[in-house]
């Protein structure tokens, strides 16, 4: 085999063609390469050199990003034909990410080596994204979407297609933040996550309808319960208005509720004790309550 390399690289120099020099190849063709995590995915390593016969290139490794040699397993290599090793994630995480190396030995001689950084990005999620949410008119507003991933995204959100732009909002990572609602902030929204390292970019819709209060009748201003025991709310409001019955959730405080529906009143019964806070009321009425200790 060493005979034959010397063989193939005289002639070139008799031809006086420019012989092209024995190299690694990976594909994909990319020094930089972002792959979802949790997909699989495959390297291969090639070896290319002019005239050179099959079985050329030996020892052909794949080293990760620890500087360990990788053998047969997740991640795990197989030969992929001649002078080709190819190297195969089965489900990669975002940890499996780095420099990954692929060695070979050409003529039983030269060393050779090719390096590609690979990273395995988690996909856009959007968290606290319900499709349909309501704000009260002059109350505090907050419109929840959260994209996360890794990379983290970009962040853009459009109302009706415009980029929300107010000095009543406030965009935050979380959602956006409407000091004081007004019913021109009724719209569909848009939530759009972008990571331009990726590519990938997702949008999430969600309707905001912005509710007056109607006038609450049958509501306690103040009340106290006692801790432990059921106590039941019941909210009704006049019916000048069509009205939307649902008590909206403006605080983890509910789930110690168990909310009623009644055909023309909500009940809200007690189960535990109450912690500070406040409980919606039909159409956006708030009702606040305390601790029985206050
Ligand atoms: C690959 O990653 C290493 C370590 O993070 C960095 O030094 C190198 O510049 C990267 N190479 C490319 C082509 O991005
Ligand atoms: C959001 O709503 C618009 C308008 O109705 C629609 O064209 C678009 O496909 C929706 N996008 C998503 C992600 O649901």
């Amino acid at each position: 085999m060493f005979l034959n390399l010397s063989i193939s690289l005289s002639v070139c120099q008799i031809l006086l063609v420019k012989c092209e020099e024995p190299r690694l190849v990976i594909s994909p063709p990319l020094s930089s390469l972002y792959a979802p995590a949790g997909k699989p995915f495959g390297l291969m390593c090639k070896g290319e050199a002019q005239d050179a016969e099959d079985g050329a290139f030996t020892n052909m490794e794949w080293i990760n990003p620890r500087g360990e040699i990788i053998q047969e397993g997740t991640p795990g290599v197989k030969e992929y034909g001649l002078d080709s090793l190819k190297l195969s994630f089965v489900e990669p995480k975002a940890d499996d990410s780095g420099t990954y190396k692929c060695t070979a030995l050409y003529g039983n001689t030269k060393t050779l080596e090719v390096n590609t950084n690979i990273t395995f990005y988690d996909d856009i999620k959007f968290e606290n994204c319900e499709p349909i949410q309501n704000l009260i008119v002059g109350k505090k507003g907050f419109i929840s979407c959260r994209p996360v991933g890794n990379p983290q995204p970009n962040i853009n959100w459009e109302k009706n297609k415009q980029r929300v732009r107010s000095e009543r909002v406030a965009v935050t990572p979380a959602g956006i933040e409407i000091s004081s609602v007004t019913k021109e902030d009724e719209g569909l929204y848009t939530v759009e996550a972008f990571v331009p390292t990726t590519g990938t970019n997702k949008y999430k819709n969600i309707t905001v309808n912005v509710l007056t209060p109607p006038r609450i009748i049958e509501l306690p201003e103040e009340f106290v319960a006692i801790q432990g025991e059921e106590y039941t709310i019941t909210c009704g409001a006049d019916g000048s208005q069509p009205l939307a019955y649902s008590w909206f959730d403006p605080c983890p405080i509910c789930s110690a509720w168990r909310i009623l529906t009644r055909e023309k009143q909500h009940l809200a019964e007690m189960e535990s004790e109450p912690r500070g806070g406040g409980l919606g009321c039909p159409s956006g009425g708030l009702l606040d309550f305390y601790r029985s200790d206050r």
